[in-house]
Order: C-alpha cells, then structure tokens, then sequence
C-alpha cells in the first residue's frame, strides 16, 4: 500500500511536469509556475530525481526580476485561459510573470534537499549561484518590503500570502475601494465549482489591487506607502524568518558573506514577538495601511512554530493553544478553526485542510513537541492515503476539493514517509 502510494505520488509529479518546471495541477485550473508551489515540489522530486529537483528551483530563478523580486507566477505558456493572464500583468524579466511575490520557502527547501544529499562537484557550482539568487531575493525583501528596518516584511496582494482568499483578508479588502468600471473574466469558476472558489466581489478587489500596481509599474520603492493592501502577516513573516536562518546557514558553507543577514535575523526575532497577544496567546497579524490589529484563528499563524523562536514560554502557549484549534478531531488542520464565524468547509482557504499547512507545522513541531508532530503526520498521511491526491479536504469529512492530481501535495507527501530513511 505504501509503495504503491509512493508510487502513485510520483507520478502525479511526473504528470505534471513540463520542461524544466511542474505545474501545480494536471487540470486547467493553474496553467503556469507558481513560486511555492515549485519549492514544495522540489523536495518531493529529491526524493527520486535530483536533477529535476534542481531544475525546478534553477527555472524559478530564470525569471527571477532585476532587483531580485522572485515572482509568484511565472507564464511559460501563453496560450492559457487563466486569469489574470501576462498580458494584464505585462511585467516580467525574460520570461513573462506576475508583479508580486510568494511565501519564501526556496531557502528552507534548498537547505532540506543539500542536508540529505550528497552533493557532486558540478553541481556545487550551480547550487552556490542559486544561494547568491536566494540571497539577493531576501535583500530585496528586506530593502522594499521593511523600507523603516522593523525587522517585519509587509505583503502588498493577499495573493503573496499564498492563502489568497483567507478571511485574514476580510477587514484589509473590505478598505479597498473597487476600481469603476471593472471589466474581466474569471477562468478559475469555470474549471472548478464555484462554491469552493472566491466570491467575485473579493476577485473585483483582488484585481483593483492588482491593476493598481500595474499602474505604478511595480516599483517597489513607491508601492510599500502607496499600495491599496499592506499587511504584516504573521504566516509569510514566520517563513521569512525560517528561510533567513537556513540560508544564513547556506551563505555560511558557500563563503558568502552574511552579517547584514544576520542582523536582520535578530531584528526579526524579537519584533515578531510583538505581533503576540499574550492574554489569548496567539499571534496576530498588522494591517499597516489601516493601522489595525487583525485577530483571525487562523492555521497560518501557527507557521511561528517553524521560525523556531527561542522564546520557549512562547513556544509552550502557541502549542497549547494549536492543541485547541481542532487537533481532537480526525482530520486536521482547518485553516480557520471550525468555531470562528468566517469558517466555512469548502471554500478554499476559509476552512478546509490543506496539505503544506500541516507539513510546515509539522516542521516546527519536531523539534519541540515530537508526540504531537508524529500524530500531525500519521493524520496527513491517513488523509492523503484515504482521499487521494487533491488540492484541500473537508476538515469534517475529509472529502477531497479543488483540484485533482496536486503536485504539492504528492510531493509533501513523499517527504512526510520517506523522510526517516534519511534521517
Ligand atoms: C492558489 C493558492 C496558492 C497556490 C496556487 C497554485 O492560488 O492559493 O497558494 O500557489 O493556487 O497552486
């Protein structure tokens, strides 16, 4: 059964892949590259072909901007229905792209892959120029993204997040005023039932967002004052904070240089315990342009767990507190806990279970509660083995929504039961 499953995961993988980057689904729904998605499915290929793992990550980084902005989507192929397409983005440096970014896990994914592997000679070569890509990426993040040296980077599109349609969202989109005579046409309902998908009135918003940008030509030394949405969020901050140490690691065995890095770090690591409320003791997110808390259960900020704070007392709350949010039940984690009045079972991101959440927790369990991190795996698994290979899942019934054949969570997959042989 395991095998075959292994298996089967590969060649979701395999079904998926184009020339030299993988698509995140087999159906028409996400025609193109999409950042983490792509770090996610690296590691799975590591587990059997490292060369497509590298290929996937070096592809990425070929449209990678100027100024080092990595974008989320990356339009290999042209002629798609997807939308918003490259033509209303219009931006892109060699290969046509979006105009912002995504959740920064390529470090983190990188330093998995180099821990488990024997790397050769040749391809040390190409793994230091994708660490110094990685670098100037991260510089680029820091520079635009936290231009008043906080120490916290902002998303300006919930799109960056990666949960794009999270009620973590709701009060910032409710503040966008919808651009006058919005024309566009959605391909996303068209492919997958509705009802799992984005209400148009928050697809009207995503793209005022988006258009507004366009206008401003992306440049990122204006956007951060003047753009419609800018949020600090506790999910992408966590990751960010996750990646900053593994590639201060990476810089570290590659001779590069990392002490501006390793301020940054530290920064970091003691304002993001401002974003903790400590009498409910949860982390919330920062709406900077509207000068707003934002107080949402959502899963997202459990990602802390992975920034591997040292603050222990901190550590020991949050994991208390993720204990309650749904853990009893048999399928885990709802992205908003299931008692909270935005939650919702089947639209995505608003409620059912998603694979790279519970493997980024998981991450950040191990090392800190390894009974708990050990029943989070054994129920992703269960949930992948009993439903296939989907998008998201009912946190009730486990029923599998969105798309089918989802390359992310095939490749998690084989991380989560392959990773003992390495380790
Ligand atoms: C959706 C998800 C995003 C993902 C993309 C491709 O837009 O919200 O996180 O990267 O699909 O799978």
């Amino acid at each position: 059964m395991r095998n075959k499953l292994i298996e089967e995961a590969k060649k979701v993988l395999l079904g998926n892949k184009k020339k030299g980057y993988t698509l995140p689904t087999n159906n028409k729904l996400y025609p193109a590259q999409w950042k983490w998605d792509s770090g996610f499915i690296s590691l799975g290929y590591s587990y059997f072909n490292l060369k497509y793992a590298l290929d996937e990550i070096t592809t990425l980084l070929r449209g990678q901007w100027k100024d080092g902005m990595i974008p989320h989507i990356l339009f290999h192929d042209l002629k798609t229905n997807y939308y918003p397409n490259h033509s209303v983005w219009n931006c892109g440096n060699k290969i046509h792209s979006s105009g912002i970014t995504q959740p920064p896990v390529l470090a983190i994914i990188l330093k998995k892959i180099l821990d488990k592997n024997k790397i050769e000679i040749l391809d040390k070569v190409k793994i230091k120029s994708i660490v110094q890509k990685l670098k100037k990426y991260h510089e680029w993040l820091i520079k635009y993204r936290d231009p008043k040296n906080t120490g916290l980077v902002s998303i300006l599109h919930p799109w960056e997040s990666g949960y794009d349609n999270s009620p973590l969202w709701d009060y910032s989109m409710n503040e966008v005023k919808v651009e006058k005579n919005l024309k566009y046409k959605r391909g996303d309902n068209k492919v997958i039932n509705p009802e799992y998908r984005p209400l148009d009135a928050d697809y009207d918003r995503y793209v005022t967002i988006k258009n507004h940008l366009r206008k401003n030509k992306y440049n990122p030394k204006k956007l951060y004052n003047k753009s419609m949405f800018n949020v600090v969020d506790v999910g992408f901050n966590s990751i960010f904070l996750r990646a900053n140490k593994d590639l201060l690691e990476l810089l570290k065995s590659f001779n590069l240089e990392h002490n501006k890095l390793k301020k940054f770090i530290l920064k970091s690591e003691n304002q993001i315990e401002k974003l903790y409320n400590e009498k409910k003791g949860v982390f919330t997110n920062y709406d900077i342009r509207n000068k707003k808390k934002i107080i949402v259960p959502s899963i997202t900020n459990y990602f802390i767990l992975f920034a591997d704070l040292k603050n222990q007392t901190i550590n020991k709350k949050i994991i208390k507190n993720l204990k309650n949010h749904n853990h009893t039940k048999k399928y885990i984690f709802s992205s908003i806990k299931p008692n909270h009045k935005k939650f919702e079972e089947k639209r995505y991101w608003r409620g059912p279970v998603w694979i790279n959440c519970n493997w980024i927790i998981y991450q950040g369990l191990k090392n800190k509660d390894k009974n708990f991190a050990n029943k989070i795996k054994e129920k992703t698994i269960n949930l992948i083995k009993k439903n296939g290979f989907f998008e998201y899942y009912s946190f009730k019934t486990g029923k599998a929504f969105g798309a089918s054949n989802f390359s992310w969570t095939a490749s998690l997959f084989l991380d989560l039961v392959m990773e003992k042989k390495y380790n």
